[in-house]
């Protein structure tokens, strides 16, 4: 019998483990709003000075205290600036997988390239952790032009980004994180400045209001988004590439981590990193942060070489499940199937059942609990797989019924 989709797409050696009785305690979650996190704007051109005390920002969120958990696909605190930088691939061929994405951006470079134009506009899309940042960074060393990043919530008034825009540079790429976030007023500005280039201002109220046009450099602007459903269709439109990220193969993982241990200088071998790898939700962000968290276990309990028996030791004790399915996915899991048959149930009863918000639910747990085969989504509800239930350790409901 042919290989199903499933097993095609997503070669996850994790299906049908049985872990009834594995210790899992709750760690929490860094809630998925990016009120954490930080309004970014940065530029290749402006390094900080050794020494320099950081700038405060406008419209830099307070950032909150919580508990790491390892299995986020969110940055940790530790995990911005130099440190994620330090690993970060900076061209094409460091980038790991993805292969459809950079078949298509390589065509698009090398078309601009060759007609001396700008990149059209591009906007990347998927789960936390994937690799947008990355890809937007890649994008402007493959073009040899310089990039800004900028992120939505440090955009609120329209000054902020007007004065990106008039000090954008021709082929620059300017690169906005969380695009769904933008304001109105912001997303009005960009309309005719990714269109036409143009900055269009008004001046004076009523009737002695009067429009004056600016022109811009020609630039290209980058957007990512965890929720692309939420970008409002006049800004969707006015991206000339609109391309998804996908969750990464066990392979792939491995070699990005293979890649990382090979930068922080950590003997590693194949196995360990294919261990490391199962258990990284698909998620680069997870992978590095797995094995870093793997070499300081390999460090002071073993030799400081990791193989596959002291990666899966270590990950065990950091209760990694076998499969990166944290508390959070066994609690929905588990809900779904002991008090709801299974399913379907709805996300506000899930959110309810799990302490965590809709939002989180449907942007971080769901995708990868689906990729993996363990969720599906009908139109009535969420409904557990048999693969799930295997997978904590219950009898899937077609095996009770030939019970009876
Ligand atoms: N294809 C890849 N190859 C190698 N490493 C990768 C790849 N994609 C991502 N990474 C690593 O994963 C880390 C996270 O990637 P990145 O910051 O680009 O994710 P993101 O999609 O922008 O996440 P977020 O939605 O949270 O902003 C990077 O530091 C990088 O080291
Ligand atoms: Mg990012």
């Amino acid at each position: 019998m042919g290989k199903s989709t499933l097993e095609r797409k997503f070669s996850h050696p994790c299906f049908f483990l049985d872990l009834r009785g594995l210790p899992f305690t709750k760690v929490s979650l860094q809630s998925h709003s990016t009120d954490g996190i930080m309004a970014i704007i940065s530029s290749k051109k402006q390094p900080q000075e050794p020494g320099e005390k950081p700038k405060k920002q406008r419209g830099v969120a307070k950032k909150t205290q919580k508990t790491e958990n390892v299995l986020s696909p969110q940055a940790g605190d530790g995990e911005r600036g130099k440190p994620e930088e330090s690993i970060r691939p900076h061209r094409f061929a460091d980038y790991i997988g993805q292969k459809d994405l950079k078949d298509v951006l390589e065509i698009a470079i090398k078309a601009a390239k060759s007609r001396q134009e700008v990149l059209d506009h591009l906007l990347l899309y998927g789960p936390p952790g994937l690799g947008k940042t990355t890809m937007a960074m890649i994008l402007a060393s493959e073009m040899d032009v310089n990039y800004k990043i900028s992120s939505a919530p440090a955009l609120e008034r329209p000054r902020d980004i007007m004065g990106l825009l008039v000090n954008l540079k021709p082929g620059d790429i300017l690169f906005i994180d969380e695009i769904h976030r933008l304001s109105r007023m912001t997303e009005e500005i960009l309309y005719p400045a990714m269109e036409d280039y143009r900055l269009d201002i008004t001046t004076g109220k009523g009737p002695s209001a009067r429009m004056r046009s600016i022109p811009l450099a020609k630039f290209t602007l980058v957007g990512a988004t965890t929720r692309v459903g939420a970008l409002t269709s006049p800004l969707r439109d006015r991206f000339g590439l609109v391309q998804k990220l996908r969750f990464y193969e066990v392979d792939e993982l491995g070699k990005i981590i293979l890649r990382t241990a090979q930068l922080l200088k950590t003997p590693l071998s194949e196995h360990g990193a294919t261990e490391i790898a199962r258990r990284s939700r698909g998620t680069p962000r997870i992978a590095n942060r797995l094995l870093k968290r793997v070499r300081d276990y390999a460090e002071v309990k073993a030799s400081g070489e990791i193989n596959q028996d002291v990666a899966a030791e270590a990950l065990q004790l950091f209760q990694v499940d076998p499969c990166g399915l944290d508390w959070t996915d066994r609690k929905m899991l588990g809900a779904i199937i002991e008090q709801f048959n299974g399913g379907p149930v709805g996300l506000e009863t899930i959110a309810a059942a799990t302490g965590e918000d809709t939002q989180t639910i449907e942007e971080v747990y769901e995708p990868y609990l689906m990729q993996i085969g363990y969720l599906t989504r009908t139109p009535r509800g969420r409904i557990a797989t048999t693969a799930a239930y295997q997978h904590l350790g219950f009898k899937p409901p077609n095996e009770q019924m030939s019970l009876l």
